[in-house]
Order: structure tokens, then sequence, then C-alpha cells
């Protein structure tokens, strides 16, 4: 494969790097990193009271301009947690993609609830806004309580999550129309879109509670770690609550009003999370150089690199391109990553694992047809 050569000798000029391997997306320790780790250390208070997480608390509501964000141990919990807050239980269904990370299908799980995958368009890789108009008008209906039913289970709907693939805003604003016509509660799956924007407004704004990842892959990490935002107090009083084992403030008594969580994080990783939030501008501003440099290689040639969609900003989490089928996508996989460049396929769609294969969808023609074309390619911070 010819021009599969001259892609890895593109990727390996542009990471400088010509022998060794070139992983997916490293993360870049290059600020105060250490000094906040030793500080923390020094202080004893590494555990899930310090000054740390609440200070990463008030730094990532500042720079997403939510009034509250909580932070917790991962992105999976953080989105669980979100449910919860919108009382999400067993008798529920939830709107999702079958385009997204496991997570985002698993965390309806863990509430019992049941998803139902709406197809994502093939510019933005996220929920369609027609897909789901579509799928409500034809399966549910608004009942006389106000609320939306499934007609098919006769349960209701109670939450969409749509999730901003790779970090490439979707039409958020049309599916949050949408949500609000048919008293749906909003939830955004924002674990990869840190720093991407819609119109203005930094992705995960525009439903109730949104939810982020800081795992090892993502654009800034503390090794796990997630967090949610809210602009409502209420809300985000009660995610503290229930994030940190739902306990009464006492000055020595253990008294505990509801079953709650152990799903705070501890300062020691919020140290770390400081100090990468810190450095967030620039490592967006190098990412968006290589999004352009693969942008201006690829338009060279039939495979197509995705970009963001007219009034968006992607943080180019993961540079992503389209090959022309499955057959040249597979081997595309396989020459990059023999040759020591990291490459991957999306994930395998949510209703062809055995534990969603029941759950309802819409047909996901969108989906399908890009799970078999998408390829990450290598997209960390370069030196
Ligand atoms: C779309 C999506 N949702 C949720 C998560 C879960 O985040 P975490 O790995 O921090 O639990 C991730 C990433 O890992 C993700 O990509």
């Amino acid at each position: 494969m010819e021009k599969v050569q001259e892609i890895i000798s593109f990727i390996r000029k542009t990471f400088k790097e010509e022998k060794e391997f070139i992983p997916l997306h490293a993360p870049t320790f290059s600020g105060n990193e250490k000094k906040y780790l030793l500080e923390t250390i020094d202080s004893t208070f590494v555990s899930s009271v310090g000054a740390f997480v609440n200070k990463f608390e008030e730094d990532f509501a500042s720079y997403t301009s939510a009034k509250f964000a909580v932070a917790c141990v991962n992105g999976t919990n953080a989105l669980q947690m979100a449910l919860i807050l919108s009382d999400v239980t067993a008798h529920d269904e939830v709107l999702t993609q079958a385009l997204t990370f496991i997570a985002t299908a698993n965390a309806v799980a863990y509430v019992g609830a049941k998803p139902i995958f709406i197809d994502v368009e093939r510019d933005t890789l996220g929920m369609s806004p027609k897909a789901l108009e579509k799928f409500l008008l034809e399966h549910a209906e608004k009942k006389s309580d106000g609320f939306t039913y499934n007609r098919k289970t006769g349960k209701r709907i109670k939450a969409c999550v749509p999730m901003h693939t790779f970090g490439l805003p979707l039409r958020i604003d049309e599916i949050a129309i949408i949500c609000n016509e048919w008293n749906i509660t909003l939830l955004e799956d924002a674990a990869e879109s840190l720093g991407s924007y819609y119109k203005g407004l930094h992705t995960g704004r525009f439903g109730k509670i949104a939810t982020f990842s800081f795992n090892g892959n993502k654009t800034i990490t503390c090794g796990g770690g997630g967090a949610l935002i809210t602009d409502d107090e209420v809300i985000a009083k009660r995610a503290k609550h229930l994030t940190t084992q739902a306990k009464l403030p006492h000055p020595w008594r253990f008294t505990h009003d509801e079953i709650g969580y152990n799903f705070r994080l501890p300062n020691l990783n919020a140290a770390l999370l400081c100090a990468q939030l810190e450095q967030l501008t620039r490592f967006l501003e190098n990412k968006r150089e290589l999004a352009n440099l693969y942008d201006s290689y690829f338009s060279q040639t039939n495979i197509q690199f995705i970009k963001e969609i007219e009034n968006a900003k992607a943080n180019y989490w993961l540079n992503a391109i389209l090959l022309n089928n499955e057959k040249e996508r597979n081997l595309f996989l396989e020459e990059t990553n023999k040759n020591g460049v990291m490459t991957r396929p999306a994930w395998d769609l949510m209703n062809t694992l055995p534990m969603f294969k029941d759950c309802q969808h819409d047909g996901l023609l969108n989906s399908i047809w890009l799970s078999e074309r998408i390829v990450n390619l290598p997209s960390s911070v370069r030196k």
C-alpha cells in the first residue's frame, strides 16, 4: 500500500519522529504538575479533602463559564451522577448515540434505565437533530402530565445524552430546542470536548448538566478524573453531597441522609489537573495547528479529513479521517499500526454489543456508514 506509506511518512515528519512508536494521544506534563503534586504531598491532604479540589472546581467552572463544577473520580461516574441528579431510574428511557464510547451507554445502564440509540450526522459525528425529531414524532407521545412517553414500551423518555464525538461540536442548539419541546432533560456527554465551542458557547453549556473526562488519553488529564458542570445551585449542592457519601456536615458525627457515592476526586489528582488546566489554551493552539496540517495534507488526497462545522470550534482532541470503505479502512489500520503509528477505528456501535443489542434504535444508517470508515490519527500535543 504505497499511499499509506506516504501518510505514515507525513505523520512521522509532522511528529518529528523517524523511528519511535507514535501514540494516539499521550499526555504532556510541562507546567506546574510536579510543584503542585509536591505541595499536596507536603500538606498530607492527598485524599478527599484539600485545596486543589476546590481550586479546580472554581477554575473549571470559570473556564467553561458554568456557575458550578463538581470534580468526580472519572467521566463515567460524573455521567452516572448527572443521570441520578436528573432522577433517571429503572422506569425510564434515555435517548443517546450508538456511535459513542461504551461509558455513555453504561452510565444509562448503571441507573437501570434503557438507552434508545439515535443516529448521528455525517459531518459532526454527533446526534442528528433531524433523526431525533423523527424518532420522537414516530415513536413518542407527550401525555397530559406534560412528559414524553415511548408508545411502544409505555416508559417515560426522561433524558437525552448526545456526545460531542472526538471533540467535534454537534448541532447542540437544535437538540436543545427539541428536548425543550418534548420536556426531555438534556445532559451533554462532553467527555471529549473540553475547549470545544458551538456558537460561542462552550460545549456542555446547552444542557442541564454536562460531564467531562480527564482520563489519560484526554486533552488534559490527572490519570483518571472527571467533572460535571451546571448552572443550577440546587443540583450542584446535591452533586457534591451525593459524590461525598451523602454525609451531613458535623464536627465529629458520621451521619448520612441517603445512599451516597464515593465519587469525589482525590486532592492529589486535582493538583495535577489544576496544573494541566493552566496549560489548556496552549494545548488547544498546538492541537489546532496539527489539525490544520492534517487538513491541508488530506485535501490533496481522496481521503476526507473531518473538520469542525460552521459556527463550531473543535478542540481536535482526536483527529479523524474517513476512508472510502471498510476494506480500505482495515488495510489502513493494519499498515499504520504495523509501522508503529498508532491509529484506531471508531468504537463498535452500542447496538451491536451483547448488553445493548435489544435496545430500540432508528436504523442508524449514518452511524453504520461512519463506523466502517472512521480512523483516528495520532493527535498528541507536539513538542
Ligand atoms: C464519550 C465518552 N464518555 C465517557 C467517557 C468516560 O470517561 P472516563 O474514562 O473518565 O470514565 C469517555 C472517555 O473515557 C468518553 O470518551
